[in-house]
């Protein structure tokens, strides 16, 4: 795995408005020019890079159960990756808020396989109105199959749809996987180390 590297020159940091709730962790959104109205009962089916197939669809309030079920599954490193500390369970208010989004300013998609989640990936917009802020979590069992660049992708052509610009998320400076997922992805992107987070912006507009 390669490892990130330093903002290249020229490569500077555009200026947030604001802190964002990095923690929040909003919505999900996914599939390769899917519909941000694609509903709980409908998606696409995606291949990994081992070849497996997973859906991808919108979360829907139905998910409650099983986003529970996912959490409790994720190991504590990926917890912590996630929300920056212990969180063994998800509050009634958090799996309220994660399974209740509009689809426009808050997408959250989910994976399925096997009638389990597998990931959930989200965006909310922010205050700033082309920018949104988005979080991934994959099952541990799944990771490194290629799900997180596939629900980035999936995620960018919703807000994009939506007139979104700029992606942005707060990282743990260590989670190299997040970051080369970022790395990766094909965006102009900036790199903003802070402490023990890094923060990325990633610019989604389409090339000209
Ligand atoms: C970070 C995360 C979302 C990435 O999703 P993913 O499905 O694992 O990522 P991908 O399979 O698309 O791979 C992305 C990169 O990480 C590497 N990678 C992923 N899992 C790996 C593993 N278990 N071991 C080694 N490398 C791994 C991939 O090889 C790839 O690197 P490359 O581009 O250099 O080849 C996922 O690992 C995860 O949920 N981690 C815990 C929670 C977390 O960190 N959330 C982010 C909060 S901002």
């Amino acid at each position: 795995m390669q490892g990130i590297p330093a903002p290249a020159p020229g490569d500077e940091h555009r200026p947030r408005d604001e802190p964002l709730a990095a923690y929040e962790h909003p919505g999900l959104s996914a599939s390769g020019g899917a519909r941000a109205d694609t509903g709980p009962g409908e998606g696409v089916d995606v291949a990994l890079t081992d070849g497996t197939s997973v859906h991808v669809r919108s979360i829907g309030p139905d998910d409650a159960d099983a986003l529970r079920a996912f959490h409790s599954r994720l190991s504590p490193e990926s917890i912590v990756l996630r929300f920056f500390g212990p969180h063994p369970r998800l509050s009634d208010a958090e799996v309220e808020r994660f399974t209740h989004v509009d689809g426009v300013d808050r997408v959250a998609l989910v994976a399925e396989r096997a009638a389990q989640l597998v990931a959930v990936a989200r965006y909310d917009r922010s205050t700033a109105r082309d920018e949104a802020e988005v979080a991934f979590v994959v099952d541990d069992a799944w990771q490194g199959h290629g799900l997180g660049t596939i629900l980035l992708q999936h995620l960018a052509n919703t807000a994009r749809s939506h007139g979104i610009r700029y992606l942005v998320a707060d990282t743990l400076s260590e989670n190299f996987r997040m970051l080369n997922v970022f790395r990766d992805a094909g965006f102009a992107r900036t790199f903003t180390r802070t402490s023990e987070v890094m923060h990325v912006v990633m610019d989604i507009a389409p090339p000209t």
